[in-house]
């Protein structure tokens, strides 16, 4: 199927818009809104130009994920280096690609959290020095909003409400997306991200970091059914999500394989049979979502799936047949703008510009920002590991 193909698809129930980017036409240049974005939370850094007619103007994105591989995972002091280093330069390369002075800026938008809070600080800083020396609005924005709204960046059709899974390294939850800064979270993670799963079972099957995309892979080669691993809150009265028994099963199927589990065939079966279990558990909480979204006033048309994880052709495929029986469409962004990136700080920036939102110089980073201020507290919720 072309990116056409599936715009054309896009908002049918069971149809599933893996959105093609809209990338940038300088040759028709308009008056409208123009954001700067600027993403350091974690281990990418990420700066885009994203005007309010959804072109990306500019694009650079700088991984940090040679500097962590060997470590396992992301070490935080490493990772607010790293990003001071590269940030200015990331700038000032985008608006030359763009061909703007910051004057031409309409706001700066920047990532305040949650995130780990180095990187956030280094971020919010240098937007708050462009901010003020050319007097330009600042725009803090919510890492988790913004990739709630990414898919708004590359289906214009996609209307509040919708139900969001957001599935990335640090966060595993089922929202209602009602509105700009208006979401009310339906589940959460009891402890692990379904990504940071990944992570962790690849780091016990020696296959590196980031884990998501080596298990996917390893995973086409071997047998789901190979190991009986649990689908941790399968038919549980609500939309939490759960990782750590099954963590827990992979490492005990392990330690009983002895040296063999590092034999590529049964790497290959221990990576398809996690996976399946993974994402069966993941699809009955989400189902469950699609049930309770149902009888609200407002009941949304649309499942979008947005982070990291959300890069997972296996979990794609597997929600297409959800989304169908749900009479729901399926929303998800391309997968270089589901990881972690500028263009949707921007995008973010851009919406909340249009409704007059922006904030003040003292605003700061925050290791800590629910999406849903009322949602109970719990571990996973707006918060980084
Ligand atoms: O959204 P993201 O870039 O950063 C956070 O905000 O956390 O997500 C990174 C996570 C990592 O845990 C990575 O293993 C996971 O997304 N990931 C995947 C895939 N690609 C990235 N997980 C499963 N399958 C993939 N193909
Ligand atoms: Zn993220």
């Amino acid at each position: 199927m072309t990116s056409l193909d599936a715009h054309a698809m896009a908002g049918q129930p069971g149809h599933v818009a893996l959105c093609a980017p809209i990338m940038s036409t300088l040759s028709s240049p308009s008056r409208s809104s123009l954001v700067l974005g600027i993403e350091t939370s974690c281990d990418e850094t990420g700066v885009a130009i994203v005007d309010a007619e959804r072109r990306i103007l500019a694009e650079r994105l700088s991984s940090q994920l040679e500097m962590h591989a060997p470590f396992g995972g992301v070490v935080p002091e490493i990772a607010a280096r790293a990003h001071l280093d590269i940030l200015d330069i990331l700038i000032k390369d985008a608006m030359k690609d763009a061909a703007l002075d910051f004057q031409d800026l309409d706001a700066i938008a920047v990532t305040a959290g949650p995130g780990l809070i180095g990187g956030l600080i280094a971020g919010v800083i240098t937007a708050k020095a462009i901010a003020a020396v050319h007097q330009r609005p600042l725009i803090a924005v919510n890492h988790l909003e913004a990739h709630a709204l990414s898919a708004r960046l590359t289906d214009p059709d996609l209307a509040f409400p919708y139900l969001l899974l957001l599935v990335s390294g640090g966060h595993c939850q089922l929202l209602m997306v009602k509105g700009v800064g208006d979401y009310q979270r339906l589940g959460t993670t009891l402890d692990d991200a379904l990504g940071e799963a990944y992570d962790k079972a690849a780091k016990m099957l020696n296959l590196g970091y980031p884990g998501g995309p080596a298990i996917e892979a390893s995973a086409l080669a071997g047998r789901a059914d190979a190991f009986e691993f649990p689908r941790p809150m399968a038919g549980k009265p609500n939309c939490h999500f759960s990782f750590s028994g099954l963590k827990t099963a992979l490492r005990h199927a392990i330690q009983a394989l002895g040296p063999k589990s590092l034999d590529p065939p049964y790497i290959n079966d221990l990576c398809a049979s996690f996976q399946a279990a993974a994402i069966d558990s993941l699809l009955d909480r989400t189902r469950r979502a699609t049930k309770v979204v149902q009888s609200m006033k407002t009941p949304p048309k649309a499942l979008v799936v947005a982070g990291g994880v959300a890069a997972n052709t296996y979990l794609k495929t597997r929600l297409i047949d959800l989304a169908t029986k749900a009479g729901l469409s399926l929303v998800v962004p391309p997968a270089r703008l589901c990881t972690d990136n500028g263009t949707m700080i921007a995008w973010t920036g851009i919406e909340r510009l249009a409704l007059g939102l922006h904030d003040d110089l003292t605003v700061q980073a925050r290791a800590r920002w629910p999406l849903d201020p009322h949602a109970a507290p719990a571990i996973g919720a707006g918060v980084k590991a």
